[in-house]
Formats: structure tokens, C-alpha cells, sequence
């Protein structure tokens, strides 16, 4: 049975991982749940109804919620980790601040996941250096955004380390989305998918029996549009960027592309149908943000959570549960995970973090072989890895100069006097947050 912490454990998405944990618990046994935040007003909301769903569900797992992480991160075996450094105060600036100069504002694509990527990664080297006096052994699935600049970082600053997972639930939610447009079990579908995080491309899907439905999709997609398979659970902005898709196969129909390329498609147009006033922290806040935490103190005050719509198991909360299970018990099912290239996308350099089918199991990711990929593609990919290097490097060596270039090389961005303006703002806000540039 094995013991867990979820850090980030008041973040709204905790609610459903939870319930997916008691669903999965024949899967994923559990002894002890630890959940850890920093802030403690969120984590005992979220922490009180955690007592509840698990003293309902599986009353033999220990609960335990905490702020502080000597507790939270002793003799675990698994890591679940989705921090989220500045809370939504900072993902607000990290998007309002670029588009208010007319660059895109998203929390993981352009200036925002810049922003974003320089404030987690000093959080999460801390946590590993933690864990790893704590719990020297313990995995760590980490799910911490912007996950392309997390996961790069980590691996440049514990290059040995090969028990810490990068994962991504985007590429999932898409199988999910596509599974119910032909109606075929998703847990069937065998995707090859290739790029990196927030930046790739399903080049097929295969099903049971070997057959591609790729093309089967991209007609369905490009005739009818797009939407999610959980639409009814999602925000206007959510279904916007989906409905997206349609756009970028009418102009590169060879794959299926992630939801995210499209801010690096179609910058101009993406920043006209941004508001500056309005971004996505403020619809998440409003929305989930509210909805979640009313529900949980609602379920806390009436002592059961047998009657709640709002808390049922998610894709999200689902995969984290079915990797941590894959790994347990050595199942090596497939899952779309970020590794170190060296070779897998053979005309791709080495050390960028690409975001890869591969078989999952007791040692760890293996994955499947890529091959070579088409110039458009390289070419695209390419600039990103040089932005996700630069902007760790700038990171590690405190430099205004790389941060600098990273900015201008993003797609997002390209100006180099935009970059500057926007890169002097965000320094400012980020004090205390980043280094020293
Ligand atoms: C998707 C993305 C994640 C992102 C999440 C929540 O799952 O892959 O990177 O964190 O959506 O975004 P939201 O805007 O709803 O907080």
C-alpha cells in the first residue's frame, strides 16, 4: 500500500483526484494521503472534505493535510505534485501584463509561461531537494505548469535523477475528446504523438486492432468541429480553444495539433480575441474557483459527499492515478510523457524535453522511437526548444541577456524591443519571485 502527498493539495483540481484515488483504490492501494500547501486556509477546506470523501469511501487510508512539508514529505512513495507558484495574483500579471502590449497572455504559452516557468522552477528544485532528504526513494509525478520550462529545468539541475515524471494531462484530454467522436474506448486507442509539451502533434491513433483512425478524426474535426468530451464541466474560453482545432487542420491537415499550438499559429489573431481586462484567471476564479470551494465547505458542513455533482473523477485526476499505478505495479501501459530526447525524435537535439508516447512501468518511462520529423515541424520545434532552453539558462545564470533572447525568439513575441518592454515589466512584478536578473 503506499503512501502519498499531493502537493498542491488546495488547488481546486485536488477534489477530483481525490475521488479518482478512491475509485482507482483496487488499482492504487493506499495506506496514508498527505495533502501539503502553503496556504493553509485553501488546503483546510480542501483537507476537511478529503476526510470526509475517504472516511465515505476507503475509511482504512489515512488523511492527513499540512502546511508543513517535514510532515508532508516523510517516508512517501509517491510525489504528486501541481504547485502553483503566486497563486492566481500572479497568474493574473503573468497574463495581463504581455497582452497589455499586445502579446499573447496565457499562463504556459509566450510571455505568461516564461513568467510562470521562472517562478516555479525555484520551487520545484526545493521540493526535490525535500523529498529527497525525506524520501529518497520516492517517485515524483509532477504536473506543475508551465510543464515544458518545469520539466527542462529539472532535468538540467538533477541530471542523474530518473524517478521524477513529467506529465501533461492535454494529450490525454484530447484522446478522451477523440475517443467519444468515434465512439471507441479510449483506454483502446493507441496514439503516436510527437513534440514538445504544450507544442505537439498526434500523427496517428491506433485502435484494437491497428487500424489509424487519424484520418477518421480529422474529417470528423474539419466537417463538425470540435469539442471537449467534458464540455459541460468547461469554461466559454475552454470550448473557444478547441474549437480552434478546425482552423489549424484546414491549414496543416498532416496531424492532429494540440489545442495550445495555436497561440503560436496565430498570434495576431489569438491577442484580437483576448480581453486585457478579462483573462483566463479571472473566468477560473469566478468559476471554478467559487464553485469548488462553496461545494467542498457545503459537503464539510453536512458531513457526507455522497450527494455531490461537482466532485466526480476528472481526466486529470484520473491519469494521475493510472500513471502511479502503472509505475506500482509495473503494468507498462501508454502514456504521452516528457523524456529527454536523445534520439527519439532523431533530427531533434538531445537534450530538449519531448513530449512522447511511451510505455510506463517499475523503471520508469520507455519510449516508443519517433523517427525523423517534416522540416515545418522541426523547424517550429526547434525555436521552441531554443526558448525553453534560453529561459532556463536565464533562470540558472540570472541573465537579463538570454531572458532576453528567449522572449524574442518566441513565437508569441518575435519583436525584440516588444520583448524588452515586456520582459522590464514582468521583472518587476516577479520581485521576490525570480532571480536577480
Ligand atoms: C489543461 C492544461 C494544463 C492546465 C489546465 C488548467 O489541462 O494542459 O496545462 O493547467 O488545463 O487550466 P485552467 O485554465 O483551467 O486553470
Amino acid at each position: 500500500k503506499n503512501n502519498i502527498v499531493l502537493v498542491g493539495g488546495g488547488s481546486t483540481w485536488t477534489p477530483g483526484i481525490l475521488k479518482a484515488m478512491t475509485t482507482h483504490l483496487n488499482q492504487f492501494a493506499l495506506n496514508r494521503v498527505v495533502l501539503y500547501d502553503v496556504d493553509a486556509s485553501r488546503q483546510e477546506v480542501i483537507g476537511e472534505f478529503a476526510k470526509i470523501l475517504f472516511k465515505e469511501e476507503a475509511s482504512d487510508v489515512e488523511v492527513v493535510y499540512t502546511t508543513d512539508k517535514e510532515v508532508a514529505y516523510k517516508e512517501v512513495d509517491f510525489v504528486f505534485c501541481q504547485m502553483r507558484t503566486g497563486g492566481f495574483d500572479m497568474r493574473e500579471k503573468d497574463e495581463k501584463i504581455p497582452l497589455k502590449h499586445g502579446a499573447i497572455g496565457q499562463e504556459t504559452c509566450g510571455p505568461g509561461g516564461f513568467s510562470y516557468g521562472l517562478r516555479s522552477i525555484r520551487d520545484m528544485e526545493e521540493m526535490v531537494r525535500d523529498v529527497r532528504r525525506l524520501s529518497p526513494d520516492a517517485w515524483i509525478l509532477n504536473y506543475t505548469n508551465p510543464a515544458a520550462i518545469v520539466a527542462l529545468a529539472l532535468d538540467k539541475i538533477f541530471p542523474e535523477e530518473n524517478k521524477i515524471l513529467n506529465i501533461c494531462d492535454q494529450p490525454v484530454n484530447l484522446l478522451r475528446s477523440y475517443s467519444k467522436l468515434i465512439d471507441y474506448d479510449v483506454d483502446k486507442l493507441e496514439p503516436v504523438y510527437f513534440g514538445l509539451n504544450h507544442f505537439g502533434w498526434f500523427t496517428h491513433i491506433y485502435d484494437a486492432f491497428g487500424n489509424d483512425r487519424a484520418p477518421e478524426l480529422k474529417e470528423i474535426i474539419s466537417n463538425g468541429g470540435f469539442r471537449p468530451v467534458d464540455a459541460e464541466q468547461r469554461d466559454q474560453s475552454w470550448l473557444d480553444t478547441y474549437a480552434m482545432v478546425e482552423d489549424m487542420l484546414h491549414d496543416f491537415p498532416d496531424y492532429l495539433p494540440n489545442t495550445y499550438l495555436q497561440y503560436y499559429l496565430y498570434p495576431e489573431y489569438k491577442v484580437k480575441k483576448l480581453d486585457p481586462n478579462w483573462t483566463r484567471t479571472d473566468e477560473v476564479r469566478e468559476g471554478r474557483e467559487k464553485k469548488v470551494f462553496a461545494e467542498c465547505r457545503r459537503i464539510v458542513e453536512n458531513g457526507t459527499a455522497k450527494d455531490s455533482k461537482v466532485v466526480h473523477n476528472d481526466a486529470h485526476g484520473d491519469m494521475m492515478v493510472e500513471v502511479a499505478a502503472s509505475i506500482a505495479n509495473n503494468e507498462r501501459r501508454t502514456f504521452i510523457v516528457m523524456v529527454r530526447n536523445e534520439g527519439i525524435i532523431a533530427n531533434l537535439p538531445d537534450d530538449s524535453m519531448v513530449e512522447v508516447a511511451a510505455s510506463l512501468g517499475a523503471n520508469g518511462p520507455h519510449p516508443y522511437a519517433v523517427g525523423h520529423i517534416d522540416t515545418f515541424y522541426k523547424g517550429l520545434i526547434e525555436n521552441q526548444h531554443a526558448f525553453e532552453k534560453l529561459t532556463v539558462e536565464a533562470y540558472i545564470e540570472k541573465s537579463y541577456t538570454k531572458a532576453l533572447q528567449a522572449l524574442t525568439l518566441n513565437r508569441t513575441v518575435v519583436d525584440a524591443k516588444k520583448a524588452r518592454v515586456i520582459l522590464d515589466e514582468l521583472i518587476e512584478a516577479n520581485k521576490g519571485y525570480w532571480p536577480e536578473l
